[in-house]
């Protein structure tokens, strides 16, 4: 990840350095922020957000999962979005738009005293997993941590605090030499990566597990059942035991950051051939060719900066 210039702060653009917190920020202390990763890239047509709308109706829906009145509007933090690309002269980014509650008091429910502060950030970012595990796959582990469920918290809801899991499930993968860590659900079906969705193919279809199993709704995961259908796979969301995983032919992850990249094994078992299978490779070439112009953009998932 590299510095930029600027960053949208509450409605100004401001020097990358100058955008900082106070100690007392509730979100420090108790989690209480949303987010968004949102990619740009570098394409034909100069540089293009990859399905804006979505996340940004992803952010309202987290933010009013937690009861956060935000204090801008969809189409001034889509601008911001715009804004924070074109005024830090980027090309390809990863752009971080967060809410978040600010220094006030300090009662665990936040009170009008507390503010809701919103910052969009923009930065070059490569490839999450690495470049290398893009072609040749991933070794992931199965955590030790179960995912949390939406018993507890609304895990639909692209929350800061929510990442505690998830730092323990990737810390724990990194800690023990994997590349990723997976989570099972409380039911102890397959749930997600620490910042992935997980598909699966056997026999010829595809399996993704459901919003139920305790996944983040990932936009990249609509993206790749879209694109899925549209190269004549099928794609089922169900329940997955996790034993499926070991069985499968291929295997793969989806993220913003992660985009679409290949798994190779799972707790040091080979996943079919042990390296990138034939259908994954179709749907990232399908993914990838969004940006080089190969692949048909049907649903007005582009929109370029300008
Ligand atoms: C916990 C979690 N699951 C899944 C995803 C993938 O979601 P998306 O494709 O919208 O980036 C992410 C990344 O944002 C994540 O943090």
């Amino acid at each position: 990840m590299k510095n930029s210039k600027f960053i949208w702060s509450n409605g100004e653009m401001i020097p990358w350095e100058n955008a900082t917190v106070h100690v007392m920020a509730h979100a420090l202390h108790y989690g209480s922020s949303v987010f968004e990763g949102i990619r740009c890239y570098e394409t034909p047509d100069g540089p293009t957000l990859f399905r804006l709308d979505a996340h940004i109706e992803r952010l309202y829906d987290s933010a009013k999962l937690y009861r956060f009145d935000v204090p801008y509007s969809a189409e001034q933090l889509t601008q911001a979005c715009r804004d924070s690309i074109s005024q830090n002269g980027l090309t390809s980014a990863y752009i971080r738009p967060l809410i978040f509650r600010g220094a006030g008091s300090l009662g665990v429910v936040a009170n009008a005293d507390v503010p809701v502060d919103v910052i969009v950030a923009a930065m070059e970012w490569g490839a999450y997993l690495g470049e290398e595990g893009m072609t040749k796959g991933v070794d992931c582990c199965v955590s030790s941590w179960t995912r949390t469920t939406s018993a507890s918290i609304p895990v639909l809801s692209k929350a800061g605090g929510h990442y505690l899991n998830a730092q323990l499930i990737g810390g724990e993968a990194r800690r023990n030499g994997f590349d990723e860590g997976i989570s099972v659900s409380a039911a102890g079906t397959i749930s997600e990566g620490s910042a992935e969705n997980i598909f699966l193919v056997r026999g010829g279809k595809i399996f993704t597990p459901p919003l139920c199993a305790s996944i983040l709704g990932g936009i990249t995961r609509d993206s790749a059942i879209a694109l899925a259908g549209d190269l004549g796979y099928e794609v089922v969301e169900e329940q997955l035991p996790r034993e499926l995983m070991y069985v499968a032919d291929e295997m793969f992850m989806t993220g913003t950051a992660a985009e679409i990249t290949p798994v190779r094994s799972v707790d040091r078992i080979e996943i079919g051939s042990g390296s990138r299978g034939p259908i994954t490779e179709d749907i990232q070439a399908a993914f990838f060719g969004l940006f080089d112009g190969t692949t048909e953009d049907k649903r007005n998932w582009l929109q370029t900066v300008s």
